[in-house]
């Protein structure tokens, strides 16, 4: 029988512990600006601006892997004006943010396709994951232009590429493939916004993830909703598979 010394870990530890990587689909920003007469825009600027509060409240409570939900591959096919909105939005957001994370500590990294971000975007991000890069704090990863089928399709094409022999295909080695290579799988999945579902993202890491949602929208998501999370995390048992 093999034994994943860390698995055990986590079950052992099950009790009052935070969770090493937390993932969020940071889902509700149109039904937040809906709810207030406000256009769309205004939902996807309050949403980043919760951004920072959560990156510091999870940074505060311990978390050492954040990945968060910012543009899926589908999200392309929402209205021009709405796409075009949350490129700028992002391109201000990392320009701004960047230099504080850093001094923090942080350490960005972007999950994702590059090819379709427009040159100012793309070289945004390319700074600020190498200018955090050997960062030892809290590991962000943006998932922007990200699907969790595009990763798994791309991981395969570039093993194929790299010429990596039929025998050494393995799940060790598709995983130093995927975007998140040197990133754990998941161990709290969370969405906003009342949804029950994945849309397509982590679909690997998130194999045995627990899974938390919230009715709250996400603009209106940190500190205490994030405790009630974490709540219902220590009471979950995880048992990998295992007769325990
Ligand atoms: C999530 O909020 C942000 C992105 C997908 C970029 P939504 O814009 O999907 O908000 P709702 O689901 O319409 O309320
Ligand atoms: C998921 O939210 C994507 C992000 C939060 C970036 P969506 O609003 O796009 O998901 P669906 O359409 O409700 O499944
Ligand atoms: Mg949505």
């Amino acid at each position: 029988m093999t034994v994943n010394p860390e698995a055990s870990r986590r079950i052992e530890n099950a009790k009052n512990t935070v969770p090493h990587h937390v993932a969020i689909i940071m889902d509700g920003n149109g039904r937040w600006a809906e709810s207030r007469g406000l256009d769309v825009s205004e939902g996807h600027h309050a949403g980043f601006e919760n951004l920072r509060r959560v990156v510091a409240d999870l940074a505060e409570r311990g978390v050492a892997y954040l990945t968060l939900y910012a543009f899926s591959t589908e999200n392309w096919d929402r209205p021009e004006s709405e796409v075009n909105g949350i490129l700028a939005l992002a391109i201000a957001v990392i320009a701004h943010e960047a230099e504080q994370l850093n001094e923090n500590g942080v350490r960005i990294k972007h999950l994702g396709r590059v090819d379709r971000l427009s040159a100012e975007l793309r070289e945004e991000l390319e700074r600020a994951v190498e200018n955090t890069a050997s960062n030892t704090g809290l590991t962000l990863g943006i998932a922007f232009d990200y699907g969790g089928r595009a990763e798994i399709a791309n991981a395969a094409r570039q093993m194929i590429e790299d010429g990596v022999p039929i025998d050494e295909i393995n799940e060790s080695k598709f995983v130093e493939y995927l975007y998140t290579a040197d990133m754990p799988d998941v161990d709290l999945l969370i969405r906003t916004g009342g949804d029950f579902r994945i849309s397509n993202f982590l679909l690997w890491q998130t194999a045995y993830s627990e899974f938390y949602t919230s009715e709250t929208l996400w603009p209106d998501f940190y500190g205490e909703h994030i405790d009630m999370a974490f709540e219902s995390f220590n009471e979950r048992k995880r048992r990998f598979g295992k007769r325990i």
